[in-house]
């Protein structure tokens, strides 16, 4: 009997081998992502030992830079934004492995120098021709850039090496945009060489959604519309749009949050088991639950649907301003900066089990969390005693705090039958003693070592789009349903309005 690691069908989440040397072209590079998340990943992965034994890492932009100013950039925002602190001597050998590439992203001499810059590290640092492009930049860039790589020959490996894209989000605005942008990378890079990036998968806890589920007798056995009454997905930020109106005022919650990371986290708690841990079981899956979900349209929208939008307010004591004062919001903006949805997903498992998801930002607290609300027991037996007892709730807590917590009744001590409910309560920090890794640097090495599984498929992505564009074509049809909540606090009313008709209460995280 061949083990799971010896079955290549069974890789997947299991492939842990030391990733390929490799060059990796981030497109964007002076941006901020490149400087808060990239470069600080790669930089706790060299900390782990974790970065293939041969690596460069070019920068390819529009400004003009040398290589060590680069560099030293690169080195001030890690210092900033590392999990890890810096080591001065690991910096200096890691630093060493960066480079900046200069050009327009629509001039094909720039990728052809590239290209000859990149042959030339291959022979001299031994990254054996293997090329890793991440589109940073702003997405309206993406046609030029792929356009670039399929012209200059550089997405189309040579013998014996590979070449790989990442594509950052937002991936597309609607259906019909995002099938563009995926014709657009497929006419460069073929599915199995593409990694659409959802940072929400690369996050510890999102990964151990299918552990706990699969793993563990308890849970799965009761995981159907038998025993769950409901369940709640949040996703909480006190951060307002924080000098990214330019971008955020068009798309708003419900496309920036919901048709990738909660829709992601939704399809992890309500797929099927897979028939293996490779990458395309995995998305069969939750790309069933996508096709399941039931479409929300026309009417149903607005009931089924809570839009908001944060005014001024307070937020950890300080005064935070309305969202249409904030720095390029269209001061007349019917953006939404928060969403609640019911959402039921229709198949054998899961009739009649509402899924409440939220988002909002400028909310009280941070944090991240999927909750599963157990139905009651028989109200026979404890009647008598008038103790009201709370239903049991299973929390996965996706972050801060990365852990699962399972509420339960227990008798309390003394003379009378009084239930109160206790937790049991499993904190990644102590149980484990180390720090979770952050998402992207479980990304890129994923992406590093040829496993897409934490990435999104095509067909993911389309399939999400299409359950939220309905939503959005409803909501172009009225302009009266823009709620308001003030910032500091959880939401509209009408959210607790929509939980409320099925008896349930949003939870305070
Ligand atoms: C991004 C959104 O994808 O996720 C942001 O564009 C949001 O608006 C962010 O703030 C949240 O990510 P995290 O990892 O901080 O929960």
């Amino acid at each position: 009997m061949p083990t799971q690691t010896q079955n290549p069908l069974r890789e997947g989440l299991t492939a842990r081998a030391m990733p390929d040397p490799c060059s990796l072209v981030i497109f964007g590079a002076t941006g901020d992502l490149t400087h808060r998340k990239l470069v600080p990943a790669l930089y706790n992965l060299a900390a782990d030992g974790a970065l293939p034994p041969a690596i460069n890492v070019l920068g390819f932009a529009r400004r003009d830079k040398t290589d060590e100013a680069f560099r030293q950039e690169l080195e001030e925002a890690s210092r900033k934004f590392s999990r890890q602190s810096i080591n001065d001597e690991l910096w200096a050998s890691f630093g060493a492995n960066i480079g900046y590439h200069r050009s327009e992203f629509d001039n094909a001499a720039g990728y052809a120098s590239l290209a000859k810059r990149l042959d030339e590290l291959d022979a001299t640092r031994g990254t054996r021709g293997n090329r890793l492009f991440y589109l940073a930049a702003a997405p309206d860039q993406f046609e030029v850039i792929l356009d670039n790589l399929r012209a200059s020959g550089l997405s189309t490996p040579k013998e014996g090496t590979w070449s790989r894209v990442i594509v950052e989000k937002p991936f597309g605005t609607d259906l019909p945009s995002a099938r563009k942008l995926n014709d657009l990378v497929q006419h460069a890079f073929d599915e199995s060489q593409t990694y659409r990036i959802d940072h929400y998968l690369g996050k510890e806890t999102a990964q151990n959604i299918m552990v706990l589920r699969f793993a563990n007798a308890l849970f799965e056995a009761m995981w159907n519309a038998r025993y769950i009454d409901h369940i709640q997905i949040t996703a909480s930020e006190p951060l307002g749009v924080e000098g990214r109106a330019g971008y955020y005022d068009k798309s708003g919650a419900l496309r920036d949050m919901v048709q990738n990371h909660l829709l992601q986290l939704l399809c992890l708690t309500a797929m099927e088991p897979p028939a293996g841990l490779d990458a395309d079981s995995i998305r069969d899956e939750k790309v069933k639950v996508l096709r399941s979900l039931r479409p929300l349209a026309g009417d149903d929208v607005f009931k089924h649907v809570v839009r908001a939008q944060y005014g001024a307010g307070a937020i950890d004591g300080k005064r935070v301003a309305a969202y249409r004062d904030e720095l390029n919001v269209n001061p007349e903006s019917e953006t939404e900066t928060y969403v609640a949805l019911e959402v039921n997903v229709d198949n054998w498992r899961w009739a009649g089990v509402p899924f409440f998801v939220r988002v909002g930002k400028r909310l009280p607290k941070g944090g991240t969390e999927i909750a599963v609300h157990f139905k009651s027991v028989p109200p026979v037996l404890f009647r008598a005693t008038g103790e009201t007892i709370d239903d049991n709730v299973l929390v996965i807590r996706i972050q801060p705090d990365e852990g699962i917590s399972l509420r339960m009744s227990a008798k309390m001590p003394g003379a009378s039958l009084r239930i109160e409910p206790v937790k049991m309560d499993f904190h990644y920090g102590t149980s484990f003693g180390k720090a979770t890794p952050e998402a992207y640097e479980r990304l890129l090495l994923d992406a590093m070592s040829g496993d897409p599984t934490l990435f999104a498929r095509r067909d993911e992505v389309e399939e999400a789009w299409k359950f939220v564009d309905s939503i959005h074509a409803a909501w172009k049809t009225r302009n009266d349903d823009l709620a308001f909540y003030s910032s500091g606090t959880w939401g509209p009313s009408q959210a607790d309005d929509l939980i409320k008709r099925h008896g349930a209460t949003w939870r305070r995280l």
